[in-house]
Formats: C-alpha cells, sequence, structure tokens
C-alpha cells in the first residue's frame, strides 16, 4: 500500500512537472511564432457563398499523396464540401473504398519513375494537391530527394502543361533551399522549382509536427504526438498542427483569392484557416 501511495505521488509530481514544462515551452514558441498570416481580398466573403460560387464553375481537381495520411484527410474534405464536379487521385497504387461517398473517385495509377509515359493522367484538371512524400528513414537519401523533389517537380510540369492553373503543395515547416538539412533545404528547393513553373496560382503549406490519430504507432512517435498535441492545445501554433485542420485550410484557401501568385501558408496561417 505504501509503495502504491508514492507510486501515485510520483506519478503526480511527474504529470505536474511535464505540464508546467510544456507550458513554459508553449510561452517561448509563441513569442517566437510565425510571421503575420497573409491577407486575402475575398476574405470578407462567407465560406458558404464562395463555395457555392466555386461549385457552379464545374471544376475538376487531382490529388498526389492521397492513401496518405494527409492527403486522405484533404480527399474526405473535398468529398464532404463537393466543390469540384471530378476529383482524381494519382497514385502508385489503386486504392479501395467502401463508402458510397467516394464512388465517383477517379483513379489514375501512374509510375513515377516513368512520368512522361502517364501524361494524360495530368490532363484537363484545374487545380493541383500535392501531398506526395517520403522520408529518409524509409526511402533513404536519394530515394527522398526522388520522391519529395523529382516526382513532385515533373508531376507539377505534366499538371501545368496539362491546363492546371492553380496547385497546392504541402512542403514542411522551415523549408528552405539553402537549409543545411537535407530534408528542409528538399522542400526548399522544390518549392522554388514549382514556382518557376510558373501557375496562376501556388499555394505552398509548410506545417510544423503533423498531429494523427493513429491506430498504432511507434512509441518515439506516440510520445512526439502527445509532447506537440499537448503544446497545441496549451496555445502555440507554430510547431505542430491537427492534420485535419491542414486539409480543411486547402479547401477553404482554394475558395479565397490572394494578393499575390504565390502565397506561402505557415504552420500558424494554416491553422487559422483551418478552424
Ligand atoms: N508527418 C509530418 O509530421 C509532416 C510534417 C511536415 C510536413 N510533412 C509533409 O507533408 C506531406 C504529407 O505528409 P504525410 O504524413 O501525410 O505523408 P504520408 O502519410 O507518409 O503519405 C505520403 C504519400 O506519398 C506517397 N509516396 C511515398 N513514397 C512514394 C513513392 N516512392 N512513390 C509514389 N508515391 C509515394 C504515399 O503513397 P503510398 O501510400 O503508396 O506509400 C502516400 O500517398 C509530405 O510531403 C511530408 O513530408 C509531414
Amino acid at each position: 500500500m505504501f509503495v502504491l501511495t508514492q507510486l501515485i505521488t510520483a506519478l503526480g509530481k511527474a504529470t505536474g512537472c511535464l505540464t508546467v514544462a510544456v507550458v513554459v515551452i508553449a510561452a517561448v514558441l509563441n513569442y517566437f511564432e510565425d510571421a503575420e498570416p497573409i491577407k486575402y481580398t475575398s476574405m470578407t466573403e462567407d465560406m458558404k457563398t464562395l463555395e457555392e460560387n466555386f461549385r457552379q464553375q464545374n471544376k475538376s481537381c487531382f490529388i498526389l499523396g492521397a492513401s496518405g495520411e494527409t492527403g486522405k484527410v484533404l480527399l474526405q474534405e473535398l468529398l464532404g464540401r463537393r466543390i469540384f464536379s471530378k476529383i482524381t487521385l494519382i497514385g502508385r497504387r489503386a486504392l479501395t473504398f467502401e463508402d458510397k461517398a467516394y464512388e465517383k473517385v477517379v483513379q489514375e495509377v501512374v509510375d513515377f519513375e516513368k512520368l512522361d509515359d502517364y501524361a494524360a493522367a495530368f490532363q484537363g484538371h484545374d487545380v493541383g494537391y500535392c501531398c506526395l512524400g517520403t522520408t529518409r528513414a524509409k526511402a533513404g537519401a536519394e530515394g527522398y530527394i526522388r520522391v519529395d523533389h523529382d516526382y513532385v517537380l515533373k508531376s507539377a510540369e505534366l499538371a501545368k502543361s496539362g491546363g492546371c492553373t492553380q496547385f497546392h503543395l504541402v512542403t514542411a515547416k522551415r523549408a528552405h533551399k539553402e537549409s543545411n538539412f537535407l530534408y528542409l533545404k528538399v522542400k526548399g528547393q522544390v518549392e522554388a522549382d514549382v514556382e518557376a513553373l510558373g501557375f496562376d496560382r501556388l499555394a505552398i503549406y509548410r506545417p510544423g509536427f503533423l498531429l494523427v490519430d493513429k491506430q498504432k504507432s511507434r512509441p518515439g512517435e506516440w510520445l512526439a504526438r502527445k509532447f506537440f498535441g499537448a503544446l497545441f492545445a496549451v496555445g502555440s501554433k507554430s510547431m505542430s498542427i491537427p492534420i485535419q485542420m491542414v486539409a480543411k485550410a486547402m479547401v477553404s484557401n482554394t475558395l479565397l483569392q490572394p494578393e499575390q501568385k504565390t502565397e506561402i501558408l505557415e504552420n500558424q496561417a494554416i491553422a487559422s484557416l483551418g478552424k
């Protein structure tokens, strides 16, 4: 009984310390929050009206990476808000959906190593969303560059040639082509190269740690999610973000008219648009 009481007291103290640590870290991070979110000319309009106006234009879109965490939620959000008359998933494998809501979703299976042979899959879409990505741990340094830079850029090129005018690209917080870190350097480089293609509109999303509800995860991943989740909950909106907010922000942003041709949405801007 004594040991149990001691254990409970120790756990209580540990939780208390962790809470204090999270609050202190959040306060420090808030001080260094992202720059002012970008402004939109149409932000004052009601979102429902914007959705209705957009819907009447019968536009089509494609998603790269719809089998991934972000892409999956983005697809749900797009289906729920019904702003496109046609949604195409472009990926390396066909996906199976049970729900009736997915029955009209078109799928194009491509070989990303031979994308030129699949140019037709990229033709005729008005808007493109890219949530493609891997990690150095999964694919090695070369594989990471191949997927997160080469596949993304080639897809964007084909989409642009195929008539796509609006491209939404998910990269990552602190992406910079001059970064010393491969992960951030590749993300920054792909941002710059896609921008050079000259889409009428390019939206770049730079989320921090993505908060996802996963049934199974490695202990390190679980711990990171708890930590960043707690930070987000106590008000630090610059380090992490629930994945649903990213998806919602991407869809809402599609309806808006930014003042600039290329916009960069840092984590905080994504969070405020994705509320
Ligand atoms: N996770 C984070 O905390 C975090 C934070 C900031 C930014 N990001 C960035 O946000 C984006 C989305 O992240 P996420 O966590 O949603 O990614 P994810 O769940 O790992 O999904 C990645 C997608 O890319 C596809 N993909 C991976 N390797 C491929 C390959 N060799 N060939 C073709 N397709 C391939 C996957 O297809 P399969 O299903 O077929 O594998 C999947 O659809 C990524 O660019 C990521 O770098 C992530």
